[in-house]
Parts: C-alpha cells; structure tokens; sequence
C-alpha cells in the first residue's frame, strides 16, 4: 500500500502542528482526553501517528505509547523531534492486528482523520481488528472528519464554487501538495455507530466547529489572539448533536468484550 503522506511529512508540523489553527484543533482534542481518558497509566496504540505530537504527549502525562503510521518518513520525522521512550514503527491499519497479536492495549487513538483514508468496507474490518487488540472495557478514540462543515461550505459559497460545497459526502482525492493527494472518504456520527458493531458507542464531540479548517491559516496567521479565542468559545458551545457540522468530530467507543 502506498503511503501518501510521505511526500508531505517532512513540512507536515509546520503546516498543520505548529500553525495557530493546527494548535487550537489539537487543544481541544487534548481537553476532551484530559477530561475523559482515567488519571491511571495507560497502554496506548496510537495510529495514524503522524510525526507523533500526540505521542509525545500522552507519554509526557506517564502513558506507555506505541505509535504506528503507514508513512516511513512520517515515522522518520516522529522519531527524530520525540522522545527516544516512545516507540515508533511503520505499520497501516492492516498490519496492526498481526504485528501486535500478542499484545493488548487499554486505549487505541487515531488523530485528524487518518480513518478518512479507508472506505467503509475497510473500516468494518479494522474495527474488528481494533477490538481484538484492546483489553476488555478498553476504548476507541477517533477524530474524524465532518461531513457538513459549516465553515467549508460557507466558504465556498462566498467563493462562488459550488462544485465544493459537497465535496465531503463523496469519496474524493484531497490535496496534499503540488504532488500527491490521498483518497477522502467521511462518514456521518451516525454511520460510523452501526460500522463499529464491536463496540458501544460512548460519547461524540465536534472539534472545529468555531476554529476553522486548517486552510484558514494564511488568512489568520496574524491573529493568534482570535483563534485562540474561538477556541474558548468552542469549548463552550461543543454540542455533541453538532459534531457532523464541524471541521472534525471525536468519536469515543468501548470494546464489547468486558471483564464480566
Ligand atoms: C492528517 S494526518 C494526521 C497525523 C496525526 N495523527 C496528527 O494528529 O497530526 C493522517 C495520517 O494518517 C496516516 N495514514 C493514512 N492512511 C493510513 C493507513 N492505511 N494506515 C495507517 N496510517 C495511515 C498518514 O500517513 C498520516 O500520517
């Protein structure tokens, strides 16, 4: 399988992480796991890594962190900026299940959207593997992206480029670069509670409902004070029937299987 974001990996941090929009995405995801995740040590897989911003943080708060992501080089930057306890390995959805066959995990957590990669067939799949990964009562936590962005469509409205408006409800190839782009395929809240059959649905939250998609950055570099502040906003209008609506949306389940 190819891994698309290898061409983008070495400026992925600089166009995404450490951009005001990318900053304030995170925090809020960072917020909803400071709330929910139990203050005890976890056991974390962690997919769709990227260059391991998430790892080095759930590490930081004294979680065990192994982080997989398809792309070698995405790899290659994580090991390089993170701490050398983290352990990094080049591994897609697919591999998870065998690589780790004898080994079990109390949390697996997939940042911004690695799951908008696969169609709903292969989804089905990996839940299973997922669930067959995880220790009984351990979770699923996902971001995915929104199918009715408000904020992207309003946008291309304004634009007067109505071919974009829906351009999340069919599958379509995103750009990455000048060079590459990546199959997009989104799923509704609702589609992805009946897809994830091994698991109970907990709880979903919209993230970037207020702070806007990644591609506002050039327009508000200038204005971190008012990301920052739409921020604090969204975190106290982040209702959970809004999540479709919002740039991505945290979806958080519990394995079937359970200590009974
Ligand atoms: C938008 S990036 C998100 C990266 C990171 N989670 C973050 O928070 O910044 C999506 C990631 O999904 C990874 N990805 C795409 N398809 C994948 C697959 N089949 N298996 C594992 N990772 C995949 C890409 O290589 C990329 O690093």
């Amino acid at each position: 399988m190819s891994a698309e974001f290898d061409a983008v990996a070495a400026d992925y941090d600089l166009h995404f992480t450490e951009t005001n929009i990318g900053k304030a995405q995170r925090a809020l995801v960072w917020n909803y796991l400071k709330k929910h995740l139990p203050s005890k040590k976890l056991r974390i897989l962690e997919v769709n890594c990227g260059t391991g911003a998430d790892a080095q943080w759930l590490h930081a708060l004294g979680h065990e962190v192994i982080a997989t992501d398809l792309s070698a080089e995405m790899i290659s930057v994580a090991k390089l900026k993170r701490s050398p306890e983290i352990s990094f390995e080049v591994a897609g959805f697919h591999d998870l299940k065998e690589k780790f066959q004898d080994q079990t995990f109390d949390l697996i957590f997939s940042n911004f959207a690695g799951l908008n990669c696969v169609s709903n067939q292969q989804l089905t799949a990996i839940q299973k593997d997922f669930s067959a990964l995880l220790k009984p009562n351990g979770k699923f936590i996902g971001l995915f992206l929104g199918e009715y962005c408000w904020q992207e469509r309003l946008y291309f409205r304004i634009k007067n480029q109505p071919e974009k408006v829906n351009r999340r409800l069919s599958e379509s190839a995103a750009n990455l670069d000048d060079r590459s782009t990546q199959l997009t395929n989104c799923f509704s809240p609702e589609a992805l509670k009946e897809l994830f059959t091994d698991f109970n649905f907990i709880r979903q939250q919209p993230i970037g409902l207020l702070v806007p998609p990644s591609y506002f950055e050039a327009q508000l570099k200038r204005w971190p004070r008012l990301v920052r502040l739409l921020q604090s906003l969204e975190s106290a209008v982040a209702i959970p029937k809004w999540a479709n609506h919002a740039d991505h949306f945290l979806m958080e389940f519990e394995v079937k299987k359970n200590c009974n």
